[in-house]
């Protein structure tokens, strides 16, 4: 049984699937509404690759942006950082609601029970062999539950005694789509004295971009004319940068958290991805990770119902546990080098630039976030040895 349908609880339902192992998946919203929420868009090597082996990237492959590499900008000039030269991996930029829609086609081609419009899950008797979930009336069985429900699920508070490691920021993201070319063949992360700005892209004629924003700013204040004017503005160089406009598809502001909570697991609930652990998008990695838990757990799964082994699901949390506080250590990294800090002072303010100087001069530093970036390999959570 797998409660929601975002990229983890679809993914796991179809990497079991390849396993024969069946699973139904509920979801609270209705499909079309998951199918057209904007979020992520940045795939890692691997999990480029685990899509492949999940038999659904047609599509990815044929639309998808490889990328070898990234800009950082800031003090108005460009820095490259080169993926492909400093680790042999790239990304693939391709938006997280098209891998819905593959993954949501893939499931219903092979006849899977994904429900949507279930709202009223609740979980039961999740330290017995036989864990139950009812909804809609109905009372399923099953071996396992799977969390796969976001960070505003509910089967978290199903944890019995969890540890929570939390950490806000007092800023946010306010993102566009934009009816407008890209204005750059790669990503764009920009320091900038009023805040940092992302140039991203979905396709040759989609623009997604973010600005930084106060944590508490309301959407009605910033007028098409103020968000171009002020993308403008973070993103102009020396040597003349030309920012493509066009008509907005979508506006709306992210909230910025880092959040872990731990055991991932109680009794025969496991929890995936955004239930488990939030990190701020800077580093692009709340989907990967999500992406990652999962691999993790079909594999946990596959062990448990081909081998009869207990033990890879005893150590799920743990060995997801290793690549969670990496990616939430990059994570907070990247976010504290490149946005400005409102409660900060001067002494931080240094210390960012110093960073961003730094990682743009040193091979070693800039391999170390083209590795972090393009994602750590999988075996024991992470590990280059
Ligand atoms: P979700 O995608 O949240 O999926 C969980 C699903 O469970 C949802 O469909 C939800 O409707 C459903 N659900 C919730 N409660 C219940 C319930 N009680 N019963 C049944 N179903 C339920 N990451 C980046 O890397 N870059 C970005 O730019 C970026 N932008 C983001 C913008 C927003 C607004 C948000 C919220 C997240 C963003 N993220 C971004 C993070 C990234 O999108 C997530 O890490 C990713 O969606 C995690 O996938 P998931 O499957 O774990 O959770
Ligand atoms: C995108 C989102 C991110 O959080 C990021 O770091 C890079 C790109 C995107 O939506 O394209």
């Amino acid at each position: 049984m797998i409660v929601g349908a975002g990229p983890a609880g679809l993914l796991l339902s179809q990497l079991l699937h390849l396993q024969g192992i069946e699973s139904v998946v509920l979801e609270r919203c209705d499909r079309a509404y998951v199918e057209a929420r904007v979020r992520a868009g940045v795939l890692e090597h691997g999990t480029a690759e685990t899509l492949r082996e999940a038999g659904i990237s047609t599509r990815m492959d044929a639309e998808g942006m490889p990328h070898d590499g990234t800009e950082l900008r800031f003090a108005r000039a460009r820095h490259r950082i080169d993926f492909a030269t400093l680790t042999g991996r790239h990304i693939v930029v391709y938006g997280q609601q098209e891998i819905v829609k593959d993954l949501i086609a893939a499931r219903f081609h092979a006849g899977a029970d994904v429900r949507f419009e279930v709202d009223d899950v609740a979980l039961h008797d999740l330290d017995s062999d036989r864990p139950r979930v009812t909804a809609g009336g109905e009372s399923i069985e099953a071996d396992f539950v799977i969390g796969a429900d976001g960070f505003h699920g509910i089967s978290r508070d199903h944890l019995a005694d969890p540890s929570v490691y939390e950490r806000t920021y007092p800023f946010a993201w306010l993102g566009i789509l934009a009816e407008a070319p890209p204005s750059s063949r790669e990503l764009i992360y920009c320091r900038h004295e009023n805040g940092f700005a992302l140039h991203s892209m979905r396709s040759p004629s989609i623009t997604r971009m973010y600005l930084q924003v106060p944590a508490t700013e309301d959407i009605g204040d910033w007028s098409d004319d103020r968000i171009w004017s002020e993308l403008t503005t973070r993103l102009a160089t020396d040597d003349g940068f030309e920012l493509t406009e066009g008509p907005l598809l979508d506006k709306s502001i992210t909230p910025m958290r880092s959040f872990v909570a731990t055991p991932m697991q109680q009794g025969r609930l496991l929890i995936a991805g955004d239930a488990a652990h939030i990190v701020p998008p800077t580093g692009a990695k709340g989907m990967n990770l999500a992406i990652a838990d999962v691999r993790l757990l079909s594999r946990a799964l596959g062990g448990y119902y081909q081998d009869g082994r207990d033990d890879l699901v005893a150590a799920y949390t743990e060995t997801a546990l290793r690549r969670v506080w990496r990616a939430t250590h990059f994570s907070w990294w990247m976010t504290t080098m490149l946005h400005t800090d409102p409660d900060g002072d001067a002494f931080s303010e240094q210390l960012a630039n110093a960073q961003l100087d730094y990682v743009t001069a040193s091979t070693a530093m800039a391999t170390s976030l083209a590795e972090n970036y393009t994602g750590l390999p999988y075996e024991q959570g992470w590990s280059y040895r």
